[in-house]
């Protein structure tokens, strides 16, 4: 079957059943034939929550997707049937899109606590919001809608804060969080995180909220600081807040208050026993949305 082309258009070929001995052949038999590229969808398996190394698992038997501009060819087709053991393929022409455009169609101003919204960047701000987060995500974790997020969000806006305090945002990707501590009035706050990308992004979010004078992002590890702070906000997998554990409780100051989120529910009582009860640590609030628990904890 040869499909119809357009500039705008691209082929997608599913091969099926390729064997795993003969992926390289495979892969170097397409682009000889002219393909863009190939991907093949990975499954991974993450054993141990506390290593963002996931483990990929490799099928005898997968199936790859080969892009081309245009229709390959039968004679591709009789080809790759001759040299390998492939049972089956499928061709689909594919309009191409800007993924980013798409994305942010999706992304729209919301009420992330009371009287605070997120509003994308891009967008008019609601009539109604009062006070307003700024935000353009780019490739970092913060737009505001995952449920960790506004854990965090909720368990600050109802929390004991005074002017007088400071906060510390350890992971603050898109310094989403950073910046909503700012607007419930905490004019002394630090985010940081070990990814450069975020840092770039939160500094832009930042300037783009007019917070400079009170929020600063920086690339340090939570393990070099050696300040303390009133709070203590943490928004990551529950596997690696027990890694820097000692490092968290070592930045707060006594009587402080320790808001972490990214504890999934089936790990809470194993977390619970961990970090909370066996450094004696008392649960001022603890709330859960989707299968996610956030905690407010006080020194
Ligand atoms: C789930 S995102 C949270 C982003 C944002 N604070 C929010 O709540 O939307 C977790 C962030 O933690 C960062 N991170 C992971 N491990 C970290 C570590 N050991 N120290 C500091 N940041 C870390 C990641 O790069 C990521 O930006």
């Amino acid at each position: 079957m040869t499909l119809s082309m357009n500039p705008s258009t691209y082929v997608r070929v599913t091969l099926k059943n390729c064997l795993r001995e003969q992926e390289e052949e495979i892969t170097a038999f397409c682009f000889d034939y002219g393909a863009l590229g190939v991907s093949e969808a990975l499954k991974f398996e993450q054993n141990d929550p506390a290593n963002y190394q996931p483990l990929t698992i490799f099928t005898d038997v997968f199936s790859l997707e080969v892009f081309f501009q245009t229709h390959p060819g039968d004679i591709f087709y009789q080809e790759i049937y001759k040299k390998f053991q492939i049972s089956d393929y499928e061709e689909h022409l594919e309009q191409e899109k800007d993924w980013l455009e798409e994305w942010k169609k999706g992304y729209e101003p919301f009420e992330i606590v009371q009287d605070i919204w997120i509003v994308p960047s891009w967008c008019t701000a609601p009539l109604n919001a009062k006070k307003i987060i700024w935000m353009e995500p780019g490739m970092a974790f913060g737009t505001g809608t995952h449920e960790t997020t506004q854990l965090v969000a909720e368990l600050l806006s109802s929390a004991p804060i005074e002017t007088s305090d400071n906060m510390l945002d350890v992971g603050t990707g898109s310094g989403v969080l950073a910046i909503l501590a700012a607007h419930l009035g905490i004019n002394n706050i630090v985010g940081i995180d070990i990814d450069k990308e975020s840092l770039r992004v939160a500094k832009d979010n930042v300037l783009k909220n007019s917070v400079q004078e009170f929020v600063d992002i920086s690339i340090k590890d939570v393990s070099e600081l050696s300040d303390q702070y009133t709070w203590v906000v943490a928004n990551i997998i529950d596997g690696v807040l027990l890694k820097i554990k000692l490092d968290l409780l070592k930045v707060l100051k006594p009587g402080g208050y320790l808001v972490l989120s990214g504890i999934l529910e089936e790990r809470w009582p194993a977390f619970k026993k961990e970090f909370i009860e066996t450094e004696n640590l008392k649960i001022i609030e603890c709330k859960q949305k989707g299968d996610w628990i956030g905690v407010l904890l006080n020194a």
